[in-house]
């Protein structure tokens, strides 16, 4: 059946044709572009190969439109500023819809419309939708092209800024294309992008189109992504969230498999031990800090995997390994500087690299709040008006403005960054961004305690997504906004693949808050590189050599089994970041009874247990 339907005549004739110039003789691929051509009629059709060359000709292009900036080569070579309109700067949630056959497969936390009738509205604003513009074809793999099962993508976009991110965050171009038909006719995803900014002849074009109808949407079983009217991150870099989580999420229920919001590192201790860890933060709550950590304590290194996305599979013998299926990193900005993550201020000075909602200096270089101690006299800020410390009343920066950069010149990337089988995870590690309650670190009594911890996960909201910030909700896994399909299938799914394998061989899960605030509402922990203490207390509980104490929401660092030598903190504070305050836990329970009562029937009955258990445990 067609993924779209035909359109009868074309409203212009300066449309491209197609399929002469293809570089593939994929059947299904130039079908599907042949119809995507007819319905949203481009002027052009370019099919990216990923090349330098190619890059240098859309950076060009995007600096002759307004929509780049090319930075000062002596301080960021190779590097571009993109300032996007002001109504388009995070995902939207609001706007984002799992379009299942069934609605009852979406479940409670996802916006839904039936498949056909959402293809009914698309295919209208999709209609005409690439006239004047470029279409590009952007060929793409999630992960290695030499995994056993290649995972393929194809972006059509109609946005060069969307071609040249896809560059930097996925193995992209004529690679996976040539790939995609060597044994055959592989298998892909097919995600479809327009801004929704149709240029009439004549008209001239703004630097940042996009339109206020914005729809992101999936069809799980079709495995297929529909966006429009958004050219920001998330919402047009449709590897990323749509393809690696949503589908992917969607994909692993099938195949009993994990595609998980999380970052990936190699902790070596100085006894010279590797282990893994994989850890789910929510959006702007710290994966990209902890995925890089310099450790501040002696003899202990870190290598990077992965910031943002883990697929994660059994392997032969019964553990789990994860995979980092992207190839940049798409970082939030401020708080980013030499103090808090040098390894990703290393990453971004080798260049190549696209800035989006940064301020600019006026030396043509980007600043951004915590980049440096010392704010430079005038900048322009994120809007592009004139900025002046002590005068503006606004950041420089936009709170969600994003470093786009290559993760290979990340200087501490691990050697087994390529490698298609993964690296076994000895540790999983959910987080959340809490002023009260959740403490620094504590350890989930066995697997289905940790899924209890990871289902009942609270955050306070950030900037990365529209709406208001520093509310907290329940973000089950840090996946709120990413999981494909019904939330409480997805919470039996992470029981199932416990239940499937020996214990002795599942990771071990902990429960972490770097953002606990005390009285005066300072952080009670200093966060970044010291985080490195509570990894050591994860690998040591794991080695059997740290002493925790039992209490009712899991294992607790016992006072001085968590290193804090050489640190400016007193005994109190290290106490007060620890402490389980059982008054505040009484309190979060009618949280989690509401919150399961959301999900509604479909939540398994080991977490009620759970839940029971914890009431029991605080005497309510
Ligand atoms: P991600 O979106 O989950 O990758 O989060 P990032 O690592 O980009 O961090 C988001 C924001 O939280 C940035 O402004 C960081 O500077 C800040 N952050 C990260 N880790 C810590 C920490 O340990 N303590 C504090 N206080 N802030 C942190
Ligand atoms: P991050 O990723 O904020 O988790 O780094 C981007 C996003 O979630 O929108
Ligand atoms: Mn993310
Ligand atoms: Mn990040």
């Amino acid at each position: 059946t067609p993924l779209l339907e035909p359109q009868s005549s074309p409203t212009s004739n300066a449309v491209a044709s197609t399929p002469s110039s293809a570089p593939t003789t994929h059947r299904r691929l130039l079908a599907w572009v042949s119809e995507v051509v007819e319905l949203t009629q481009p002027a052009d059709v370019r099919w990216c190969d990923g090349s330098d060359a190619e890059w240098d000709e859309l950076t060009a292009e995007l600096i002759a439109s307004g929509t780049l900036v090319q930075l000062d080569p002596q301080a960021k070579p190779n590097s571009f500023y993109a300032r996007t309109d002001p109504s388009d700067v995070a995902r939207v949630e609001d706007r984002t819809f799992i379009c299942s056959v069934d609605p009852a497969d979406a479940g409670p936390t996802n916006n839904w419309m039936d498949p056909t009738q959402m293809k009914s509205v698309m295919t209208d604003l999709y209609r005409g939708s690439m006239r004047g513009r470029t279409m590009y074809v952007v060929p793409f793999c999630m992960g290695p092209i030499d995994a056993e099962h290649p995972m393929f993508g194809v972006e059509i976009t109609d946005s060069a800024y969307v071609a040249v991110s896809m560059k930097i965050m996925t193995r992209m171009g004529a690679e996976p294309l040539a790939a995609m038909t060597a044994n055959g006719d592989a298998d892909f995803v097919p995600c479809l992008h327009s801004v929704g900014a149709p240029l009439e002849p004549g008209q001239s074009d703004v630097p940042w189109p996009c339109s206020d109808t914005k729809y992101i949407t999936h069809f799980p079983e079709e495995r297929l992504i529909w966006s429009y009217g958004s050219g920001y991150g998330g919402n047009s870099l449709l590897g990323k969230k749509c393809y690696s989580l949503r589908i992917a999420s969607v994909i692993g229920r099938d195949e009993g498999w994990l595609a998980e919001h999380m970052l990936i590192l190699k902790l070596i201790s100085p006894a010279g031990r590797a282990y893994h860890i994989a850890a789910a933060f929510p959006s702007a709550c710290g994966k990209t800090n902890l995925a890089m950590i310099q450790p501040t304590i002696p003899g202990w290194r870190v290598e990077t995997l992965g910031d943002d996305i883990a697929w994660m599979r059994f392997g032969a013998d019964g553990r789990l390994y994860a995979t980092n299926p992207e190839y940049g990193l798409f970082g939030v900005a401020p708080g980013t500087g030499w103090g808090t993550n040098p390894n990703a201020m290393r990453t971004i000075d080798r260049g190549n690299s696209l800035f989006t909602n940064v301020a600019l200096t006026d030396h043509g270089d980007v600043w951004w709040e915590g980049i440096s101690e010392v704010t430079p006299p005038h900048l322009a800020d994120w809007r592009g008006n004139s900025w002046v410390p002590g005068e503006a009343t606004t950041p420089a920066a936009h709170p969600n403005s994003r470093f786009c950069t290559p993760i290979r010149q990340c200087p501490i990337l691990s050697s087994d960054y390529d490698n298609p089988a993964g690296v076994p995870i000895d540790a999983i590690i959910f987080g959340g961004r809490r002023k009260t309650t959740v403490p620094l670190v504590t350890q989930a009594r066995d697997w289905q305690h940790g899924v209890f911890m990871g289902a009942t996960l609270s955050s306070e909201t950030t900037a990365a997504a529209t709406g208001a910030v520093g509310v907290v909700r329940r973000d089950p896994m840090a996946m709120l906004p990413f999981i494909g399909y019904h939330a409480g299938d997805y919470f039996g799914h992470w029981l199932e693949v416990g239940k499937q394998h020996d214990a002795a061989n599942l990771p071990a899960v902990f429960y972490v808050n770097w953002f606990r605030r005390s009285a005066d509402g300072g952080f009670l922990w200093p966060g970044f590189g010291e985080n490195s203490r509570v990894l050591k207390w994860v690998i040591e509980r794991i080695e059997g050599k740290a002493a925790a104490v039992e209490t009712p929401i899991g294992y607790a660092p016992t006072a001085g089994s968590l290193d804090v030598t050489g640190l400016d903190i007193t005994e109190a504070e290290v106490a007060a970041a620890l402490e389980v305050d059982v008054d505040e836990w009484r309190a979060e329970l009618p949280l989690i009874e509401d919150w399961f009562a959301q999900i509604g029937d479909k939540v398994p009955t080991e977490l009620l247990t759970e839940l029971d258990v914890l009431r029991g445990r605080l005497g309510g």
